[in-house]
Formats: C-alpha cells, structure tokens, sequence
C-alpha cells in the first residue's frame, strides 16, 4: 500500500505519469517542494484544516483529503485559522448549504488579516452549477473548488493552486474549478489520515441509484459504484494490520453492493468475508435500504460473531401514499414486517431510522401513519428533518407543498412521540453488562471516558484514557435518556 512510497525519490524533471495513482503520488511530490519552501520562506510549520459537514461518506473523504494535506508536508488543525482551509461539503437540506455560505463570510476576514492563506471547496455542494455561480459571484477569494467525483485528483489540483500564485492578495488570483458530471472511476491506494486509530470507515460503494423523489443524493453522488471484494478485503486486512478494530462499511444503500459488479456478489457474502479477517472485532454499516435487505443478510447478521447489533432502517415515511410519492418502493405494511421478522431473527438488535416530515401533499393523517410506526417499531433512535426543497428533483417540483406552520407542528408531535419511545427503548439495557468499545475522554468530564456498545448506545464510565480503542465489558447501571453511566467489570 502506499506507506511505501517515498515521494521524495520521484523525478520531477519527467512529465507526470497518466496512470493513477502514480500520477497522483507524482503530485504529491511536487506539491511537498512548494510546501518546503512557504514553510521556510514564512518561518512556521504550514498549518491546514479540514472541515467536514455530512455524512459519514463525507467523513471518509475529509480523511483522505488530510492524508493527502499530510504526505505534502501540512501539519492538520482543527483551527479554521490555519494557512490553508478546505471545506468538504454536503448539500443534501438548504441548511447545509447556508452553514457553508456563514463560515465562508468568517473566512473572508480571517483573510484579510493573512493574505497568505488559502482556501478550497469541495463535496456534494459544489456539483450543483447554482452554488458555483453565486461563489464566483459573492466568494471570489476562494482558491480552489472540486467536486465529489475527481477528489482523488486533489494533490494535482494543489499543484495547479500553488503554481498560479494564488491568494497573494497582489490581484493576480485565479479560482482553481474542477466539476465533473460523473464518473465511472474509482482510484485506490491514495492517501489517508484516519482520525481515530482503532476504528475506520471504508467505502464499499459510490453513488445512489434510487432516485427518491426528494434527494438530492444521486444527482451530486452519481450513479452507483461498487468497489471489487479484492479491494475493499485488502483494505480491512491493512487496517486490521494497522490496530483498526472496528470498521463501518459506506454506502448510500449497501444492500444493492456488488449487484454492477462483473462478478456479482451479494452485500451478505461480502460480510461473510471480512469476518474472516483477524482482528477485526466489530463490523458495521450504513445505510440500508428497506427494499433491498434480504433474508440472506438477516441470517449472516445473525449469525455473526462480529456484526454489530445496530441497524439504521430509513423509514422516510409511515403513509404508503406517501412512500409511493417518494418513490422508496416499499409500503408502511412491508416495512413493518420487515422488522418483524429481524426483530424475530435478532431480537437484541436496535433499529435506528431517519425521517422526514413536510414532504409535498403530507396531511395531518400522513404524520399519524408515522407515528404508529414509531410507536410499533419503537425505535432505538430515529433522526428527524424537516422536508428540504432541492432544486432539481422530483419532490420540488410539485404543486402541493405544505404549509411551513402545519409542517411544525407535526414534526413537533413527531418529535414528542419519537423521543418517549426512544428513551424507554434504550433503558432496556439497565443493570446488564455489556462490551463498550472505549471511544475517548469524555469532553465534558476527563475523569470519565465514553465507549459504544455493539447496538451503538453510548456509556460513560471512570477509567484511565490507556483503555482508549480497546474493549471492555462494562455495567450500565443508570440510564440518562439516550446514554448510560456505568462501570467498567473485571
Ligand atoms: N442513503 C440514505 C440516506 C442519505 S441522506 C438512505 O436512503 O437511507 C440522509 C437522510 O437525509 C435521509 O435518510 C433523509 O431522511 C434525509 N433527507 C434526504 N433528502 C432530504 C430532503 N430533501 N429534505 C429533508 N431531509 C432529507
Ligand atoms: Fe437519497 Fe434515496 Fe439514495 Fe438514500 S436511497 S441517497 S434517500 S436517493
Ligand atoms: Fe450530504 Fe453528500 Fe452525504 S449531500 S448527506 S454529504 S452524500
């Protein structure tokens, strides 16, 4: 893998490769030497940070975007007022779009007093032609700007950013755009700084092609992608290698994995093969389309050593009516007895779901039919969002969009009745002991940590932060809502 490269020993006087990743390591050498030289010329280590807004897919890129900032010399902060800032971007409700544009104003002036500083954009976004226009418009410091399909491309487009001198304040500035439509590509082996050393995400798949009516997803992500069991198998052997314990497998919907593939493979199959893999203790995954999940995948789940007792279950809706307007493709009876039979198979599973509330021609009755199935499936943990109009799908374009106020109030009764459930659901667990994987020191209390059972409730217990990444068996003695306080057992 690509530990194994050192990039100092690559000849920059020969023309870049066209092979990835050689091309892409070829640039990370190139960029190290402008790096080199602004650490010198400015006397201080060059500081870069990475901000993540989105998903858990998200997340793993910003991951690999800080490898790549890493091998090219940066030293990574957290501190947006480092030399250079990149935010990595979601679009998926308008309200991701306007924490972006908020912290864009903050960035303007951090630059003001640090012309030297620099600033890029990517993520799903800057797919969206609208937001280029209006940051080409409104944002013109901004250095650099790419998309969800080229990110792989990121050491060569620094490159291009250092060598057209940009953010000198001097009015020589260029914006770097780089947007692809889409790809069918997909780049191993780059660059990654994982931010936790025992626990990891790796991506199974890209991409959506669901097209729910209200999504913005598959337009921004492209069409669905798998990567081949050889790479992704590789991956988790390394990581196993490296101290990684836990891994969650990313995609959209990972239940339709491996159905492109030359040589299809059942998502279920592919689990089968990672809990072969030594120590890899805990598996898990996200996120899993009703329509998609098979009996087969119920069985390896239940059967499995090292599968986590979580699964996420999107529920959008509980009104068939509305269901078929989203285009999921299952009913409210289906999914009911969808659960039914996982809960029969694994009883000691949570089932955690997302919701929307406010989707166009939604009534009162509708939200009701969601409500009983809260109240049927009683979720573990169910994230509720009000109904985002996204320009360009379906879901916008329709005559009947409710009222803000009637919206309210049903995500208000929503809310009530998900978190009763929720909170007598999750104090089940009062008085067992269970295995918590140990996550860090509690923010809050340092004398504390805080560590995930299998079925991803949190628990805070005393203990010394040298157990961090390890497992314990822990008694959860008092439940607070959604987490416990507990004990480590020896
Ligand atoms: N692929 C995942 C979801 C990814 S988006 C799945 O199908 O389950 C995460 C969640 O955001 C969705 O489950 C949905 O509840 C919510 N969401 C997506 N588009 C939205 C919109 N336009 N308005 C409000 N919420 C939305
Ligand atoms: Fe969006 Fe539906 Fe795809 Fe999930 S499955 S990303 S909600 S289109
Ligand atoms: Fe957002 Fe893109 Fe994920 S739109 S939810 S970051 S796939």
């Amino acid at each position: 893998m690509f530990e194994n490269i050192d990039f100092d020993s690559i000849d920059l006087t020969q023309a870049p490769p066209e092979d990835e990743p050689a091309r892409q390591y070829y640039f990370i050498a190139k960029c190290r030497q402008y790096v080199k030289a602004e650490t010198e010329c400015s006397g201080h280590a060059l500081t870069a940070a990475v901000v993540t807004f989105g998903c858990q897919m998200n997340a793993r890129d910003s991951e690999k975007l800080s490898g790549i900032l890493e091998s090219i010399g940066y030293v990574l902060t957290e501190d947006e007022n480092a030399d250079f800032v990149i935010y990595n971007t979601c679009t998926v409700r308008d309200n991701a779009n306007q924490r972006v544009y908020g912290r864009l104003g903050h960035i303007n002036s951090l630059k003001k007093k640090n012309p030297h500083m620099k600033t890029a954009l990517c993520g799903c976004m800057m797919q969206e032609p609208s937001v280029i226009e209006k940051i080409k418009k409104s944002y013109r410091f901004v250095d650099l700007i790419f998309g969800t399909h080229n990110i792989y491309k990121f050491p060569e487009l620094l490159a291009e950013m250092f060598e057209s001198g940009t953010g000198g304040g001097d009015g020589t500035h260029r914006m770097i755009i780089d947007i692809w439509q889409e790809t069918d590509k997909i780049v191993e082996n780059l660059p990654v700084e994982r931010k936790y050393p025992f626990k990891s995400g790796i991506n199974i798949m890209f991409g959506c092609n669901n097209f729910c009516s209200y999504c913005i997803v598959p337009y921004v992500r492209g069409r669905e992608r798998s990567r081949s069991p050889e790479d992704i198998l590789a991956e988790i052997r390394a990581l196993a290698k490296d101290g990684v314990v836990e891994i969650m497998l990313l995609g959209q919907n990972v239940n339709s994995y491996g159905k492109n593939l030359e040589n299809p493979v059942t998502f279920a199959r592919l689990l089968k093969e990672i809990e072969k893999i030594e120590g890899i203790e805990r598996i898990r995954f996200m996120t899993s389309h009703p329509k998609d999940l098979s009996d087969e995948l119920i069985q390896v789940m239940k059967e499995s050593e090292k599968i986590c007792r979580h699964l996420h279950l999107p529920l959008q809706s509980g009104s068939t009516r509305i269901l078929s307007a989203m285009n999921r493709r299952y009913t409210k009876e289906q999914y009911l007895s969808l659960v039914e039979k996982i809960r029969k198979e694994i009883p000691d599973i949570a089932i955690t779901t997302d919701i929307i509330v406010g989707f166009p021609g939604e009534e009162p009755s509708d939200v009701d039919e969601t409500i009983d199935v809260i109240k049927k499936v009683q979720y573990d943990n169910a994230f509720t969002f009000i109904y985002s109009k996204r320009t360009g799908t379906p879901a916008a374009s329709m005559e009947n969009q409710v009222d803000e106020a009637v919206v309210r109030e049903g995500f208000d009764r929503l809310l009530k009745v998900v978190q009763d459930t929720a909170r007598k659901r999750v104090a089940r667990l009062e008085g067992q002991t269970l295995d918590a994987i140990v996550e860090e020191v509690n923010e809050q209390d340092d004398r504390l940590l805080t560590g995930r059972l299998s079925n991803n409730t949190i628990v805070h217990f005393p203990g010394d932060k040298s157990l961090i990444g390890r497992i314990v068996p822990v008694y959860l003695k008092e439940c607070h809502g959604f987490y416990y306080v507990g004990e480590i057992q020896s």
